[in-house]
């Protein structure tokens, strides 16, 4: 299928090269399984791909122009990345993504304004074509997304920003039915919660409203700044990006632009406790610790060193177990919710106790049962895990219902006694680029089984 970014490194250099594209339509992984065998330390290089979180609202803002626009660094195997491609086609942009990293998107004209069910329901994202495909076309009709199942996440903030904009909004037969026939005007929308989706639904919104918009408790994740940053290259003119509050001046039209998307800090994060797990001494390639001070403070109080090294972060833990520490997800620069159940299963093994507080989604501890039948030791109590350290955990057969959930389950593969198996990966194929190559290069014993 896809190229692995390892794969993308190593053409040589005096070779012309082929660059392929890679199809958006997605086969079924059905029933496919990964076997994974704990043991091994970790040793080696791992490359860290563009963030998805980035990437999917990038895609979704060349719906604001009739330019080319154009991204690097860009994790273009993700099927989050081609289900949103096949979504964006059907609205009459056209898609490329090549098999380098770079995606070409050019909507020339929109030829629907309606996301359908089909394929809005399996990604949760798609919800943020509403701003833009209301931005530039007056009208918009998304189905009611689907994706993880964490809990209600509903979609309010992003429908009563875009009726303080103007838009006339009804569901409707299971669809957000949106319509602004006079254009959108700018607006101040104070946010009672910070959501990441519902302010980058806003901002795109407003980049081509009248007048300023003022987004205020704006969410302040690295992916909305790089987002926003973008956008500013496509001649969108916004202040504040990174701050609760961002101001957004709309303006006529957006033209075509060039865009490296941001390293993937929950990528960056989930090897970082692979390593914290397992030992060793790898070296994350092209990413940052900055945007990840959260979580790096709580990885160094139990006992993992990080350091940035150039344009990579080195990470290492010797053989000294691992000390039992606190964490509570909180919006950015709190410690994201996306990894909290990796930090966890690091947990299981610690040496006295760690208590993780989910603030930020209900129903997110879908992995703490697969975590016990591997041998942890976890109560939860309402939103609180208490994980007690064991000495090891027991190789199984688990599945997991999300993304993280289930790379955690992965990750506690790596250290477990003996075999574990893996099933339904569909969800590991939605956001971890070559999860098999990147820690089989390490060093970790791992196998992607068809079903
Ligand atoms: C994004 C990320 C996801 C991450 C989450 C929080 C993408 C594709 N996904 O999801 O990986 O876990 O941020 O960092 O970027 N809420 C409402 N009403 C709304 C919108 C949100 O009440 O209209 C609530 C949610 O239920 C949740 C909280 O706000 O409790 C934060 O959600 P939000 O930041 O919007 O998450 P997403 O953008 O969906």
């Amino acid at each position: 299928m896809s190229p692995s970014p390892a794969s993308k490194a190593k053409g040589k250099a005096d070779e012309p090269q082929t660059i392929e594209l890679i199809s958006a339509e997605v086969k079924s992984s059905g029933l496919d399984k990964m076997r994974v065998v704990g043991g091994a330390r970790l040793k080696g290089d791992i490359p860290i791909s563009g963030a998805k979180n980035a990437a999917l609202k990038h895609m979704c803002a060349a719906l604001l122009t009739d330019e080319p626009v154009q991204f690097t660094n860009m994790p273009n195997s993700l099927i989050d990345v081609r289900t949103l491609a096949q979504v964006l086609n059907h609205l009459g942009m056209t898609v490329a993504l090549r098999s380098d990293g770079v995606a070409i998107l050019r909507t020339k004209d929109i030829t629907s304004h309606i996301a359908p069910y089909d394929l809005v329901r399996k990604m949760r994202a798609s919800v943020i074509v509403l701003g833009p495909l209301l931005a530039r076309h007056g009208q918009a009709e998304v189905s009611l997304p689907g994706g993880c199942a964490l809990g209600g996440r509903p979609v309010d903030l992003h429908i009563q920003g875009l009726k303080a904009m103007g838009a006339e909004i009804d569901l409707d037969g299971g669809y957000i039915k949106a319509k602004a026939p006079k254009g959108l005007t700018g607006a101040v929308i104070n946010f009672p919660v910070s959501s990441v989706g519902a302010t980058e639904n806003l901002m795109m919104a407003a980049t081509l409203a009248k007048g300023e918009t003022i987004l205020k408790n704006a969410a302040r994740e690295p992916e909305i700044v790089d987002q926003g940053e973008a956008l500013i290259k496509m001649g969108a003119q916004i202040e504040g990006l990174g701050t609760p509050e961002i101001r957004i001046q709309g303006v006529d039209k957006l033209k075509g632009a060039v865009h490296d998307v941001v390293a993937d800090r929950i990528e960056t994060g989930t090897y970082m406790c692979a390593v914290g797990l397992c030992g060793g001494q790898v070296r994350l390639q092209n990413t940052r610790t900055d945007f990840l001070s959260a979580l790096i403070a709580r990885l160094e109080l139990a006992g993992v060193e990080i350091k940035q090294d150039g344009a990579d972060v080195l990470v290492h833990r010797n053989g000294s177990k691992l000390k039992g520490v606190d964490i509570m997800t909180e919006p950015y620069p709190g410690f994201p919710t996306d990894l909290q159940a990796q930090f966890m299963t690091m947990l299981t093994l610690c040496e006295g106790a760690g208590m993780v507080t989910e603030t930020i989604f209900e129903n997110r501890f879908m992995h703490v049962p697969e975590l016990i039948r591997m041998g942890a030791n976890i109560t939860v109590q309402g939103n609180t895990a208490l994980v007690r350290g064991v000495d090891k955990l027991k190789g199984a057969e688990v599945m997991a219902t999300d993304l993280r959930a289930s790379v955690s389950l992965i990750l506690a593969g790596l250290v477990a006694d003996g075999e574990t198996t893996v099933n339904r990966i569909y969800h590991l194929d939605r956001g971890y680029e070559d999860i098999v190559a990147k820690l089989g290069n390490v060093g970790a014993e791992i196998e992607r089984l068809k079903g």
